[in-house]
């Protein structure tokens, strides 16, 4: 039964651009999104921008226009990115719209009928120069603890208190340098205790991944507090209805954009929205977020919902955050990757999105970009293996038999993919997509195994072999197009691509259990992925990089009540390690970056030609097996290897020798002064079976 999904990613802050970090969400959730679209579901993926607020206002001010101009502006160049990177959304729309307002003052409405608004007076800072009310983030003074100067008005950053900004020594306003005075002013806030007990039940049913559904079972146990939903002018936002110089906060209506977002597309599409967003709707809504904005996704927008009589989220899936070689994001080191840059510099945005999947699970760990391991990986998984298939079959069919392919013979090879199609479904469906890519590529390598061993190159020098010529390169062509459609989610336009040489409709996941038929006309090829240089990287790095002068962006969160990491984690003012504390030796992380394996050596022999090497078949269990160039052959016969257990670093860059590919390093012991003669390789203790990992 095809199902009816909405789905959404956070929505960006329309006073920024788009960067490696943000990314990480749009890929995670178009990769979700286009494959359900290609199980035959009815799926829908809408967002906006999030454009209200102070710091928009702010900085419209400060560049001379009006918020207006700079959310159109930011629009646009966001949307350019988005398109950039092959994020399909049904609909890009903005939170500074009439749906919104609309949807926003309704839901409000229904929240004060229900009882659920309170008008309390507040104390708050007050910037006499600008005349108006500051937020925690514009205001900075010394740290009421430590005294460090120049710390905002939540938190120190030298000695980590959190406060509220009128414990700070000496407070002045970022915005004009004023010194801030203190008013009162009557705020609106919603009684978010009274929605209690069905947050509990909502929280812990099933909706949150389990470390979201603790980390809000920690929330409540702090106790709700009511949430301040207004702020006084002047602010860019929406009016409250019956409430004149009041104006939602900026996280009342972002959330509701999604909705307004859909709405829109609904009056475009002829869809009935009501129908999605009613109470007991049988449609499914996800959201996608990173796991520093759970807070407003898995409390106050239920809440909110509920309370409106509204449907309430099917499911939360929040992710970690992004690290760049280790390390968070820094302008200094040009790590702080923006988007613009990324496809200026001339990468594939498919590089990205493929080296994103490979990293990226159900959970809200954070995940790395190693720039290194990107090129290597890209160069070896799409370009060595998946591409590869292509390029070494399809010349034959198109020179040999005037593009035609022969009937597909049962194959051991072919039916080893089809019968994966429902594990790898299972894979993307659960978010797994670091398991599914892995699937995938052991897919890949059996493919390119069923190639080296049948040499259509060879076949074709051989007089009368044209039909066997013509049936290895069938073959080969439908291993290719199942590996395309399992990739399909992950690299859209090169699945399209794909499509067009083999001159085929658009893949569906269904289509994974038929073949091409006899006959079938192909398109001649042309290349379909080029390899990472890493002289791209090195100048996308510089791109990147900003002298340590460069004053520091605003916060991202300069509003949020609730102050926790970007989601992109990005230096505040960390200086460069200094030598001395890391010459020679390694943080904990860099060691964790080699992954060490037990693996089975389960073929050893003599290469021709070579003096030093024999080379290893390794068996790493689950992992697959790997093809290793070991330097030992003065100190082992390859009969005594084959059988034993050894160590080996199972992710370092594939190598291409004179003599073929070297997947890795076996591990061994040798005197470096060469008094004690020989080469040992390491065997563990008994009870370690190949695949273990090494730590
Ligand atoms: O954290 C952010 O970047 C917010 N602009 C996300 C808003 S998501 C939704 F609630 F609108
Ligand atoms: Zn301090």
């Amino acid at each position: 039964m095809p199902r009816k999904l909405l789905v959404t990613s956070a929505l960006p802050y329309a006073n920024g651009d788009i960067h490696l970090g943000h990314l990480v969400e749009y890929i995670q959730t178009d990769i979700w999104v286009r494959f359900q679209k290609m199980q035959g579901h009815e799926a829908h993926y809408v967002c906006a921008d999030d454009t209200h607020g102070t710091a928009i206002m702010l900085r419209a001010d400060k560049e001379g226009i009006t918020p207006e101009a700079l959310i159109d502006r930011v629009w646009h160049a966001h949307k350019r990115d988005f398109d950039g990177f092959h994020i399909g959304f049904d609909n890009y729309y903005s939170t500074h719209s009439e749906e919104n307002r609309a949807l926003a003052s309704g839901i409000y409405k229904k929240l004060r009928e229900a009882g659920l608004i309170e008008v309390r007076a507040i104390e708050q800072y007050f910037d006499p120069v600008k005349e108006m009310f500051l937020p925690d983030r514009f205001i900075k003074g010394s740290c009421p603890k430590c005294g460090a100067q120049d710390q905002y008005g939540d938190n120190c950053e030298v000695c980590g208190t959190t406060y509220s900004p009128t414990d700070l020594k000496d407070p002045y306003s970022v915005v004009s340098g004023a010194k801030p005075v203190r008013k009162r002013s009557d705020h609106y806030f919603f009684k978010l205790g009274s929605k209690a007990e069905f947050l509990r039940q909502w929280t812990q049913s099933g909706t949150l991944q389990p470390e979201a559904a603790n980390k809000m079972a920690e929330w409540f146990a702090a106790g709700l507090s009511d949430w301040d939903i207004s702020r006084d002018a002047p602010y860019f936002g929406f009016e409250i209805p019956d409430a004149p110089g009041k104006y939602f906060y900026v996280w009342l209506d972002a959330p509701v954009g999604y909705m307004a977002s859909f709405r829109k597309y609904c009056a475009d599409h002829d869809i009935d929205f009501d129908a999605w967003w009613q109470a007991g709707s049988n449609t499914e809504l996800y959201h996608f977020i990173g796991k520093d904005i759970l807070y407003f996704h898995a409390l106050f927008w239920p809440a909110m919902l509920h309370a409106a009589g509204y449907r309430t989220p099917t499911r939360i899936f929040a992710h970690g955050f992004l690290t760049v070689n280790g390390q968070k994001m820094s302008k200094s080191r040009g790590t702080f990757i923006t988007a613009q840059s990324y496809l200026d510099t001339g990468l594939n945005p498919e590089w990205l999105r493929y080296y994103f999947a490979a990293k990226l699970s159900d959970d809200m760990s954070d995940i790395d970009l190693n720039l290194e391991d990107f090129a290597a990986r890209v160069n070896s998984d799409l370009v060595g293996k998946f591409v590869n298939i292509a390029s070494r079959s399809a010349g034959f069919v198109s020179k040999r038999f005037s593009g035609k392919l022969a009937a597909c013979p049962a194959n051991p090879a072919i039916q080893a993919l089809q019968d994966k199609a429902a594990e790898i479904a299972g894979y993307f469906d659960g978010r797994e997509y670091s398991k599914a890519v892995r699937e995938i590529m052991a897919l890949a390598d059996l493919a390119n195994q069923y190639v080296n061993d049948e040499k259509p190159w060879e076949i074709a020098k051989q007089a009368g072999q044209e039909a066997r010529l013509h049936e290895a390169c069938t073959v080969a062509l439908n291993l290719f197009r199942l590996l395309a459609l399992y990739l399909k989610p992950v690299l859209p336009r090169l699945a399209q691509s794909v499509e067009g040489f083999l001159g085929i409709a658009p893949l569906a996941w269904s289509d994974s259990q038929r073949l091409l038929p006899a006959g079938h006309a192909i398109q001649p090829y042309s290349h379909l992925m080029t390899r990472v240089d890493m002289k791209q990287i090195e100048a996308l790095v510089e791109a990147n990089r900003q002298s340590l002068e460069t004053p520091p962006a605003p916060a991202r969160h300069a509003e949020a009540q609730v102050h926790q990491e970007n989601k992109a984690v990005t230096e505040k003012t960390a200086p460069p390690p200094s030598p001395a504390a890391t010459e020679g030796v390694i943080s904990i992380d860099d060691f964790g970056k080699i992954d060490l394996r037990i693996a089975r050596i389960a073929n050893a022999e003599h290469v021709e030609g070579a003096d030093k090497l024999l080379r290893l078949t390794l068996d790493l269990g689950a992992l697959g097996t790997r093809q290793v160039f070991a330097g030992i052959k003065s100190a082992y016969a390859p009969e005594a290897l084959v059988g034993r257990l050894t160590v080996m670093v199972a992710n370092l860059a594939p190598r291409k020798m004179k003599f073929g590919m070297s997947e890795g390093m076996v591990l061994a012991a040798s005197d470096p002064e060469g008094q004690t003669a020989g080469l040992f390789i390491l065997s563990p203790d008994t009870g370690a079976t190949p695949g273990m990992r090494v730590k």
